[in-house]
């Protein structure tokens, strides 16, 4: 027998957050869902404009949320869509999670029904800038 999934709401939440995806351009829904220090999960989807570049991925939706309520730490993240490939957060969506999580935050990538990857964030982004680099003692 398979041992439970122990990030079942996390993934759940992702899979939710992809039905309020607004992606009417695309027609490419997505939904994240990020659990934070207190074990708090806070979701969201991507959010396109008619002015292209100003729309926003899932993740990012996600993060927000989370700081809005506090959360300042990225425990676990999860990432629903849907393709032939899975898929798996864009570059700028790496970045942005690391700001809040550690190099072995777990990312998973989910479809509606099957989590097709599970990723380190540290594998998903190496050697990557993060606010480390700007705590000095040498202020200029
Ligand atoms: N998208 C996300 O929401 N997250 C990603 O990590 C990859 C791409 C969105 C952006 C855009 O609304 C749509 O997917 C197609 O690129």
């Amino acid at each position: 027998m398979s041992s439970p999934q122990p990030h079942a709401a996390l993934i759940e939440a992702a899979r939710a957050a992809r039905e309020q995806a607004y992606a009417p351009y695309s027609r490419f829904a997505v939904g994240a869902a990020v659990q934070d220090e207190l074990g708090r999960i806070h979701r969201g989807g991507n959010v396109e404009n008619a002015a292209y570049p100003q729309g926003w991925c899932a993740e990012a939706s996600a993060i927000a949320v989370m700081v809005a309520a506090g959360g300042r730490r990225i425990l676990a993240a999860a990432v629903c869509g849907v393709a032939d490939e899975p898929v798996t957060p864009c570059g700028g969506c790496r970045q942005k999670l690391r700001e809040f999580a550690a190099d072995d935050c777990p990312v998973l990538i989910t479809d509606l029904h099957t989590v097709r990857a599970t990723h380190r964030l540290g594998d998903l982004l190496p050697n990557s800038f993060g606010p480390q680099h700007l705590k000095t003692d040498t202020a200029p």
